[in-house]
């Protein structure tokens, strides 16, 4: 059985190109080899499937708990070192599925809507530490509004001198882990070496370490004054039981604390930072998007923002053009499998390639192109439009992230005129194991927007009549 086609270059070269310039890769491995094809990036020798067809996707990510696939945590090795054994991006199966379902209730429904007053005061904070007249990095501005928004989720603090410090040296980890030099100590081990306590790896071990004594000190904490009033996700994480009555252990809860620390705000964060990229690179687009926000009236409430359609078009296609996750997590083959035409062996390891499909001719034509409208002229499939991927990995924050995205950005270009600083082109690059701008992005603020008198059913409002607790509001 021969797998699909791809570059025969040695694997060594397929991994540097992967490393350096993932994006140009795929797109010239799909124009030579089509939207199935097979790179060696010579770890163990193990050939990857590259996925962009739309059939074969639905395919894998509907059968990724049945007969023909599945989705197992051991492949996510490179996330291990940072996020721990026990993430739920490591665990496969039953175990799996338990820790999803513990992991999954706050990101969805009432419970997650809670959270609209603190995204919404976090961003008008955060924007008003700048002047009129001043420029700001715009993923730094971005990555200071999730970080801080993801903190009150998860522990129900953004403020006080342990989230300062966790904040701080988090997206010091995060910064250290995103060259390409740090990606590619997580593809060839043998990098991983301590030279004497000066090396990268041994900085960023340091680094990690001092992350985790804050996050085990938080949960000793919890442990010795218990809060039943509390409603953060370590809280429930650590009222949650197993069938045989175990809770979770605090190395189980520092990794997955972690997991959702770091999956949670840096994606959204570049999200964010792209559309206002987009926006204000477009006028024409960002005109239309305030002139549908304004119609919504001052202080508008949650659900008439996050129904609002050119909103969610900018949003999707933000995700479209530039997805964070360039792809989902591999699936495997557990028999022999026709993929949409091709005859895969069993254990034959298959990504679906998010980006290269976004970039479609037939679905999305002239894709390099930012036009909302597609998404307002037609509907994309789940297996055409994924930027969250599917199946059994499918994001769990996906709905949280687009809260965040839609309140952030409708606080904001409700209350402030920003213009680019430089009006280059941006594109994306490979940022650790996600993409982001190639470059800083920088906005000015022009002028403040005027503020008219408050809604009652303003998501100010709402967070008023809300469960938070008074520590989950500001601490
Ligand atoms: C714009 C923001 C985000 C993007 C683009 C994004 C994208 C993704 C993608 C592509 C996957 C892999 C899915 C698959 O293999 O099928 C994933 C998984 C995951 N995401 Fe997100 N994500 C975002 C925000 C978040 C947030 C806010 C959280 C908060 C907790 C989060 C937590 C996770 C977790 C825990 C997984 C692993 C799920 C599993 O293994 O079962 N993500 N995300």
């Amino acid at each position: 059985m021969q797998l699909p086609l791809g570059p025969q270059t040695p694997a060594a070269i397929q991994l540097i190109r992967w490393i350096f310039s993932p994006m140009s890769f795929m797109d010239e491995c799909v124009r030579r080899y089509g939207d199935i094809f097979t790179l060696n990036l010579g770890k163990n020798n193990q050939n990857l499937v590259f996925v962009s067809n739309p059939q074969a996707l639905q395919q894998i990510l509907t059968q990724d708990t049945r007969a023909d696939f599945h989705a197992p945590g051991e492949l996510n090795v490179l996330f291990k070192s940072l996020l721990g054994d026990n993430s739920v991006i490591c665990l496969s199966g039953a175990q799996h599925q338990r820790q999803r379902q513990l992991m999954m209730p706050p990101f969805h429904g009432d419970r997650m809507r809670t959270y609209s007053h603190v995204i919404t005061q976090i961003t008008a904070e955060t924007l008003a530490e700048v002047q009129i007249g001043q420029t700001f990095d715009v993923r730094t501005t971005t990555q200071t509004i999730t970080l801080r928004v993801i903190m009150q989720a998860v522990f129900g603090l953004n403020r006080g001198e342990r989230a300062e410090q966790l904040a701080r040296l988090l997206s010091e980890l995060l910064e250290l882990g995103s060259s390409p030099l740090s990606v590619a100590m997580l593809y060839l081990p043998i990098l991983q070496q301590e030279f004497g306590g000066i090396g990268p790896w041994a900085i960023q071990m340091r680094c990690q370490q001092a992350v985790d004594a804050l996050i085990y000190a938080e949960i000793q904490e919890r442990r010795s004054q218990p809060d039943f009033t509390r409603t953060d996700i370590l809280s429930l994480l650590m009222a949650a039981q197993d069938e045989v009555g175990e809770s979770m252990t605090d190395v189980e809860l520092r990794d997955e604390l972690m997991t959702m620390l770091v999956a949670g705000h840096e994606t959204t964060a570049t999200a964010l930072a792209w559309a206002l990229y987009w926006l204000h690179k477009l006028p024409a687009v960002r005109a239309k998007l305030v002139a549908e926000l304004d119609r919504l009236g001052p202080d508008p409430d949650v659900t008439a923002v996050m129904k609002s359609p050119y909103l969610d078009a900018v949003c999707n296609e933000t995700l479209r053009i530039y997805p964070v996750g360039m792809l989902t997590f591999p699936r495997v083959t557990t028999k022999a499998v026709n993929l949409a035409g091709r005859e895969l062996p069993p254990n034959t390891i298959v990504l679906g390639s998010i980006y290269l499909t976004h970039h479609r001719e037939d679905l999305y034509p002239q894709p390099n192109q930012f036009r909302p409208e597609r998404f307002l002229d037609r509907h994309f499939s789940p297996f055409e439009f994924f930027p969250f991927g599917g199946g059994a990995r499918r994001c769990i924050g996906s709905a949280f992230a687009l809260l965040e995205m839609k309140l952030a950005l409708a606080q904001i270009l409700s209350q402030w005129e920003l213009e680019l600083v430089d009006q280059r082109d941006v594109h994306a690059k490979r940022r650790g194991l996600v993409t982001a701008p190639e470059r800083s992005i920088q906005l000015r603020v022009k002028s403040q927007r005027s503020k008219v008198e408050s809604n009652p059913n303003s998501i100010d409002r709402i967070a008023e009549d809300s469960q938070l607790t008074a520590s989950e509001v500001a601490l």
